[in-house]
């Protein structure tokens, strides 16, 4: 079984794909942290974030079964795997990776902004994540507090705007929900009752398709 998680910066997808994958006992990737760990080594490498073949070498080196989740999290990061995701070549590098992560065991729950349009288009359910921005924008920056960080939340949501409009409008794998994605909007919604509407889409889903 395959699930497809798309949706805008900090909409709750990753909490939500990765609690999915744990109820249907599914591996789960989180694609951002691809993007990220590209973006964050040619950060490091002092290396020009439009530097294709450098983000390519990268990509084809990477562990995606070890990456470091609370490293490559940092808000800041976030900006730098947006820029390296416009670039065609790093993108058909990472998604043949991201699609033999995927096919290697009995079924996974793959995260990201183009999974249901592009990485696996025939996902058994698909579902793109949303929150209005103020209340993304609100949930980050409390995440980032809670880690002991500062955080305002217009700053976050200028970020997050910003970081949106660039991954909407580029030319490449633009995000955006699958024609057969099930809209889940979980402004006001707490963590379980997002999770239990999420549930409830994959169930029938997979009903439907059976
Ligand atoms: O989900 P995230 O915020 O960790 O993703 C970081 C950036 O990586 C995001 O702004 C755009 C890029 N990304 C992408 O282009 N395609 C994906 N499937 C996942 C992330």
């Amino acid at each position: 079984m395959l699930i497809a998680i798309d949706g805008p910066a900090a909409s709750g997808k990753g909490t939500l794909a990765r609690r999915l994958a744990a109820h249907y006992g599914l591996c789960h990737l989180d694609t951002g942290l691809t993007f990220r760990a590209v973006g964050a080594a040619l950060l490091a490498a002092h290396r020009a974030l439009d530097d294709e073949a450098a983000a390519v070498a990268v990509a084809e080196q990477l562990d995606l079964a070890s990456l470091d989740r609370e490293r490559l999290n940092r808000h800041g990061i976030g900006e730098a795997a947006s820029r390296v995701a416009v670039m065609p070549d790093l993108r058909s590098a990472l998604v043949s990776r991201q699609r033999a992560f995927a096919h290697t065991g009995a079924g996974a729950v793959l995260d990201g902004r183009d999974i249901g349009t592009v990485v696996l288009p025939d996902a058994a359910a698909k579902l793109f994540v949303t929150a209005d921005p103020a209340t993304r924008a609100r949930r980050r920056a409390a995440e980032i507090r809670s880690r002991g960080g500062t955080a305002r939340d217009a700053d976050i949501l200028a970020d997050l705007s910003r970081r949106d409009r660039r991954d909407a409008e580029r030319a490449v794998a633009p995000l955006k929900p699958a024609p057969d994605a099930y809209l889940l909007d979980t402004t006001g919604m707490d963590i379980e009752t997002a999770f239990r509407s999420a549930v409830d889409i994959v169930d029938q889903a997979r009903d439907e398709r059976a």
